[in-house]
């Protein structure tokens, strides 16, 4: 199968002279279609640095990252980028970023109005009901983020993410700011997403959220350190076994 996205070699460095740190440090990955991929390791271990530099946010000092053995993002102008990234990337962080004085419905539609042809938009007409009935956030479309729990605005940045169907969706932390049960809600719906057949890559502390991947990727000090794939249909509490056994000899 051909790889959606191939990492060679990538360096990202901040500061200059003795002050120089590389936060991405020679790392390498591989990321097919379908895959739902997780990446552990401590604060400040580069995770958000790779995030950015998948995503084209920011650019490698070092190294390649391409999309389907073609466009690489080192090589790569601004524009350029941001023009990839809107067609094929779809990202979700942390904080749920959505815009107050716009309805759920005016935010899922914002990647569209931004980039999207006339007929894309008129699409959305029926694509966005129909996706916030699917995953059971119909009621709220016609609120303000204010009016809905920080899990529910999480569940509608994601929908945000994926309106444009985008080959990968990247995920920094989006159950970091989260309870238990908002945090179990926000995973159904990555996981239906992923069994529709969107890749993924997650960024996540959580051993619950992680246990719920095909596979880990554990980074250290910039550099990917450790790989653990689960069994296809291994049952949870194996899995959140076998992620504790790995995480433990990696001192977590
Ligand atoms: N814009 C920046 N300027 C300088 N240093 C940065 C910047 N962003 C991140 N770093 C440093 O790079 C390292 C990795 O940070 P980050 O990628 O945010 O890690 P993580 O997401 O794993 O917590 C840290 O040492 C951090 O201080
Ligand atoms: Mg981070």
């Amino acid at each position: 199968m051909e790889k959606l996205l191939e990492i060679k070699h990538l360096v990202k460095k901040y500061g200059q002279g003795h002050l120089e740190s590389k936060a991405v440090d020679h790392l390498s990955l591989e990321v097919y279609p379908g895959e739902f991929v997780m990446i552990m390791g401590a604060s400040g271990s580069g995770k958000t640095s790779l995030l950015h530099l998948i995503a084209g946010i920011d650019v490698p000092d070092e190294g390649t990252i391409c999309y389907h053995q073609t466009t690489d993002f080192g090589h790569m102008g601004e524009t350029a980028r941001t023009l990839f990234r809107r067609k094929n990337i779809g990202i979700v962080f942390q904080q749920q970023c959505l815009i107050p004085d716009l309805t759920v419905y005016e935010n899922i539609m914002l990647p569209v109005m931004l980039g999207g042809s006339r007929a894309e938009k008129a699409a959305m007409k029926d694509r966005i009901p129909a996706l916030c009935q699917q995953f059971g956030l119909e009621e709220h479309i016609r609120k303000y983020p204010s009016q809905l729990s920080g899990g529910q605005q999480q569940r509608i940045a994601i929908l945000r993410a994926v309106v444009n169907k985008p080959p990968l969706l990247l995920c920094d932390e989006p159950t970091g700011s989260l309870n238990a049960a908002q945090s179990e809600a926000v995973m159904e719906l990555l996981t239906r997403l992923h069994q529709e057949g969107q890749t993924t890559i997650l960024v996540t502390h959580d051993r619950k959220v992680a246990a719920r991947g095909q596979r880990v990727v554990y980074i250290a000090d910039g550099q990917a350190v450790g790989h653990l794939t689960f069994g296809e249909d291994a049952p949870m509490e194996r899995r959140k076994r076998e992620l504790a056994d790995f995480l433990q000899q990696r001192g977590w």
